[in-house]
């Protein structure tokens, strides 16, 4: 099933989310339905938080982007309770994009490698080092868990020029190739 997807404004994407339990309802039809969500809309990542639900769940899909960036070659994963342990010193600056905030684009800098631990759709502990864009397609899912988004990282000059499309968002006057969730919208 095709989830809205919850645009800026809505309070559940500021919310710091919760750890999953094993037996937390439905999960296995919840993974499927973001996964469906986030091919439909075009996404390479979706966060539990843009579907509105407050909890440690990250599902990714950053295979098309291959041909660009290699190490995202079959790059697919479900990411339960994930827990970034180190942010590599070295950073790089590029675009970024998200679900929740269409029509902004921004440059933000991310640190190159990441070691991260998670649950996969097993419960099953993996952890892996991640270099180059897998790492930063990660950074900005797992940031959604902290109820932060890209934009909270770019300069304040930046975010003065973005204003006015923030607000449209907030007004809910834009419009997306997918089915959302605005504010005062029901
Ligand atoms: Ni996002």
């Amino acid at each position: 099933m095709i989830l809205p997807i919850y645009l800026y404004g809505q309070p559940v994407l500021r919310e710091v989310a919760g750890a999953i339990e094993k037996d937390y309802p439905k999960l296995p039809l919840i993974i499927a339905n973001m996964q469906e969500t986030m091919y439909k809309s075009d996404g390479i990542g979706l966060a539990a938080p843009q579907v509105g639900l407050p909890i440690r769940l990250l599902v990714i899909d950053a295979d098309v982007l291959a041909e660009d960036y290699p190490e995202c070659k079959d790059f697919k994963r479900i990411m339960i309770n994930a827990q970034i342990t180190e942010f590599g010193e070295e950073t790089i600056s590029l675009d970024e994009g998200c679900l929740s905030l269409p029509g902004i684009h921004e440059k933000v800098s991310r640190s190159k490698m990441i070691k991260i631990s998670y649950l996969n759709e097993a419960f099953e502990p993996q952890e892996e080092v991640l270099e180059g864009f897998t790492a930063r397609v990660v950074q900005h899912e797992y940031d959604h868990l902290d109820g932060q988004l890209f934009i909270d990282h770019v300069s304040v000059i930046r975010k003065q020029l973005i204003k006015s499309k923030l607000n449209s968002i907030l007004k809910g006057a834009v419009r997306c190739s997918y089915k959302v969730k605005m504010l005062g919208r029901k």
